[in-house]
């Protein structure tokens, strides 16, 4: 078979791959109602190696699942690179920049996934993991909040999270940025 040949037959599969991938999701600004995933139609992510098989999921929470889990795990146990979710994230919706921050990391504003699907994302998560940790008057995220947020991009991330964990520590909701540190080095947050 010749180089050419070769290409265009990888083309040809490249491009029945993405159209049998587009077909089989749904649309990204499609509302809210849609089809549950069928667990065995991801297997990578719903068995692993233990043999864990995760339940069926929809709506919030199958949003989560393809877009978030991969990272930060279906117990919100985040690899350990990836800063955990559970048992903390709800601690940034207690000041509006940390509401924002959490809105402005770059995997959730660029998510496939339209304003208000998003704010159902976050509403869902936050309670998922991090219940205990939210104010007494947590108001939840709308879509217009969501939207606004997204419009700003952060220049360094890990320079604005600091930033809003200082915050948190001087209006006392943490005593320690000790909470935030990072799994691969005690000493960062
Ligand atoms: C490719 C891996 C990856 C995916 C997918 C991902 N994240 Fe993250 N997430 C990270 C990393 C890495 C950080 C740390 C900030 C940074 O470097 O972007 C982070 C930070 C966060 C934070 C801030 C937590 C903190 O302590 O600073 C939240 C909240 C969050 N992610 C939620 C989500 C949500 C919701 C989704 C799905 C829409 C998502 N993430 C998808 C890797 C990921």
């Amino acid at each position: 078979m010749t180089r050419s040949m070769a290409s265009a037959l990888l083309a040809i599969f490249f491009s029945g791959a993405a159209i049998s991938a587009s077909e089989s999701l749904p649309s990204a600004d499609a509302g809210t109602a849609h089809e549950s995933v069928d667990p065995a139609s991801v297997p990578d992510v719903l068995v692993r190696r233990n043999g864990t098989v995760l339940p069926r999921v929809s709506g919030a929470a199958e949003d989560y699942a393809r877009h978030c889990q991969g990272c930060h795990g279906h117990l919100g146990d985040s690899v350990v690179e990836v800063p955990r979710l559970k048992g903390r994230v709800g601690l940034f919706t207690h000041s509006a920049e940390g509401r924002a921050y959490i809105v402005q990391v770059p995997n959730v504003l660029q998510a496939h996934l339209s304003d208000a699907r998003l704010a159902a994302l976050l509403n869902w998560m936050l309670r998922e993991y991090s219940g205990a940790e939210l104010p007494g008057a947590f108001m939840p995220y709308t879509e217009a909040e969501v939207a606004l947020a997204r419009t700003h991009r952060l220049g360094s991330v890990i320079d604005r999270r600091r930033e809003v964990i200082d915050g948190l520590v001087r209006l006392g909701v943490v005593t320690s940025p000790e909470l935030f540190t990072f799994a691969t080095d005690p000493a960062r947050y």
